[in-house]
């Protein structure tokens, strides 16, 4: 029977960029879900782009912009990316929209009707020049345990140890500088311990792997805490119903927007209602794709709200580690975070969805990408071994055999192996042990090379009593290559969809690969992928490095961290008087201008994030001031030999200095 299926991946923070971590777990989740729809169930894939709280707000006050319109903006990034890796999102929503606010008021209302809720006087660090309370990652001082300062409040980075803000010693605010102040305020809770036997039998009914709930079996042994659901004011967010400066916590209303993006997609479709797939007792389906450092939201507090509000639990929460990239080529700065946008300028988004696809095994364990073995790979598996079957064989039916299979097969029980995998492999999709059913068809491919291999067209071609078998085994290599690709086609949808117009058939449904074509006009061969040139890997990661450089100098605009320095470090700050006599756009960077400068005696060529508030044809003639002993800095688009001075937030709100009239280009500022 035909299964009705929601799934989700878990929403992106709408203040960064898609990077290979995200697209791990949605790739994860679209093979599945891909998967799920090959087998004529009904799968919906919903997202959105987790949008509120402070880091939101403090992003888009430095952009000079109204929230909503930075969220927009990174929503629409974010969904471009993801479709650019292939994933299926039927609605890639937002948290911040009338549905998310709608249902997250009524599930609070329902559980502050049953007593679920209450208040309690917390204490906190307070930025009294902001105004404003300070998460954890907005403070930074000395770690109580090892001295290193320039720790942030929640753990330190050189010894690993965690500890609450309050205990850094030398406590600052990254946001203004202040130094933090302890102040009461009220704050909302969920009664979270009374949900500890429903969430003893729920985390142990098979919704979870096991080492996930032997995890929780740990927290939920050790005792439950009640769940802090509220920010104060300034805050950006939902604001709680019946209060004026109290918001709802980010982690309130983000695994609502699971439901809030359905609800908005199902408005769409006559043919689905929102209460088929949250009611309780619904013969539908709800799964949730994770990481596994987002475990409790999802298997303690999201269930315990869902019940306690009335509506169903997931059917199951695939938690996936983390990923992390190394290989000889790698330097500490160059980590994960090569950005989706930036891979897709470089490589093909299928060579990172078949490499994903071999690692993932359906556990928690990190997955690393090796940027060397997934060359190895890649161009191995599905170069030398899968399209390689249809390149050795193709033309012979093409130029022989007037491009037309033969209606019988050449070895029957070698084609009902291949059949008979399937099973297998799709009882190791079901589970996400991708690397399994990886393993396993490109064992099939094995097979199927060596009987090519054994049979040697190649020769038979030549002997004209060899006609008939000749066009046996070629059709029968061509049946076998197929069988592959459907079974590999949630994982490479764009190489499935180029092989089935050479195979030129209608469909590649799961249940297709138990017949064979016989007598069918195939297309014409075209190459179907090409190898993964490793010069194409290292472009990649030298574009990722200055990527890095460009975000650093612009974090270090955003989040002014004072500390003082002597007069003597100040003196080693060559200041000088410039003249711009040049200032062009940056083609590829929306915020920079290259500006030619003169100092005097010399030119320079600086990058400067000012484009947004200047046109560069006032910009030229200009005198300003700019640092002259800058180490030069290798950027994307070229070196940036020092850098002009500029106050203001950024974006268009952001001034260039100059000086007073009379000055002239080289003198030293002092
Ligand atoms: O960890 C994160 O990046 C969160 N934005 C994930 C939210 S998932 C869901 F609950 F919304
Ligand atoms: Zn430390």
């Amino acid at each position: 029977m035909a299964r009705r299926i929601l799934v989700t991946s878990a929403l992106p923070n709408a203040n960064g960029s898609i990077h290979l971590g995200h697209l791990l777990e949605h790739i994860q989740t679209d093979i599945w879900v891909r998967f799920q729809r090959m087998r004529a169930h009904q799968c919906l894939h919903v997202c959105a782009d987790d949008t509120h709280g402070a880091a939101t707000m403090l992003k888009a006050e430095v952009e000079g912009l109204e929230p909503q319109v930075l969220i927009e903006r990174i929503r629409e990034e974010h969904a471009a990316d993801f479709r650019g890796f292939g994933v299926t999102h039927d609605n890639y929503y937002s948290t911040h929209a009338p549905e998310n606010k709608q249902l997250s008021d009524l599930i609070y209302e329902r559980l502050h009707a049953r007593g679920l809720i209450f208040t309690r006087e917390v204490e906190q660090l307070y930025d009294p020049e902001r105004k404003m309370f300070l998460a954890d990652r907005f403070v930074k001082g000395i770690c109580p345990r090892c001295g290193e300062d320039d720790q942030y409040g929640d753990n330190c980075e050189s010894c690993g140890a965690t500890y609450e803000a309050i205990d850094l010693g030398s406590p600052r605010s990254t946001v203004s500088g202040a130094t933090p102040q302890l102040k009461a305020s009220e704050h909302y809770f969920f009664d979270l311990p009374q949900y500890t036997d429903m969430l003893k039998d729920w985390t142990t009914s098979g919704a979870l792997q096991p080492e996930v709930a032997n995890k929780l079996a740990e927290w939920l042994d050790g005792g439950l805490k009640a769940w802090d659901i509220s920010r104060d004011a300034p805050y950006f967010g939902f604001l709680i119903p019946g209060s004026t400066d109290k918001y709802f916590y980010v982690w309130w209303d983000a695994p609502i927007g699971y439901m809030a993006s359905f609800m908005n997609y199902a408005q769409e479709r006559a043919d689905l209602t929102f209460d088929e797939f949250w009611q309780p007792e619904s013969n539908t389906e709800v799964h949730h794709f994770i990481g596994k450092d987002i475990v409790n939201f999802h298997c303690l507090f999201w269930p315990s709200v869902l019940d306690g509000a009335g509506f169903r639990k997931p059917t199951k929460i695939h938690t996936h580690g983390f990923a992390s990239v190394s290989g000889a080529k790698m330097s500490k700065s160059r980590g994960v975070f090569v950005n989706a946008a930036t891979w897709l300028e470089h490589l093909d988004a299928e060579y990172l969805r078949y490499y994903f696809a071999a690692k993932l095994n359906g556990t928690i364990e990190d997955i690393d990408i090796n940027l060397e073995d997934f060359v190895t790979r890649v161009n191995s598996d599905l170069v030398g071994k899968i399209a390689n079957i249809a390149s050795r064989t193709a033309g012979f039916v093409t130029k022989q055999f007037d491009a037309t299979l033969s209606a019988q097969l050449e070895d029957e029980a070698l084609w009902q192996q291949f059949v008979d995998a399937g099973s297998r492999i799709a009882e190791y999709y079901e589970s996400c042990d991708t690397s399994k059913a990886v393993r396993e068809i490109t064992a099939l491919a094995d097979l199927a090379n060596q009987y090519i291999a054994h049979h040697e067209p190649w020769k038979m071609v030549k002997d004209e009593a060899q006609r008939e078998r000749l066009h046996l085994v070629c059709s029968e290599s061509i049946n076998l290559f197929r069988v592959l690709v459907i079974y590999l086609q949630p994982i490479v949808p764009a190489f499935a969809e180029r092989a089935r117009t050479f195979l030129n058939v209608e469909a590649l449904a799961w249940t297709d690969a138990a017949t064979p074509l016989g007598e069918h006009a195939i297309g014409k061969f075209k190459p179907l992928i090409t190898r993964v040139d490793p010069k194409k890997v290292d472009a990649m990661l030298e574009h990722t490095e200055a990527e890095e450089t460009e975000s650093a100098d612009e974090a270090g605009n955003a989040s002014p961290d004072p500390e003082w320095i002597s007069i003597d470090e100040f003196e080693k700050v060559e200041l000088r008087v410039a003249r711009i006599v040049a200032a062009e756009k940056v083609e590829g960077a929306d915020r920079l201008l290259a500006l030619t400068l003169d100092v005097g005696d010399e030119r320079r060529n600086v990058f400067s994030g000012i484009r947004e508030a200047y046109d560069p044809t006032d910009l030229v003639g200009r005198l300003t001031v700019m640092v002259a002993n800058l180490a030069p800095r290798k950027m994307r688009f070229g070196v940036s030999q020092g850098m002009v001075l500029a106050a203001g937030p950024g974006g268009a709100d952001i001034f260039l200095l100059s000086p007073d009239s009379g000055a002239e280009p080289g003198m030293r500022v002092t």
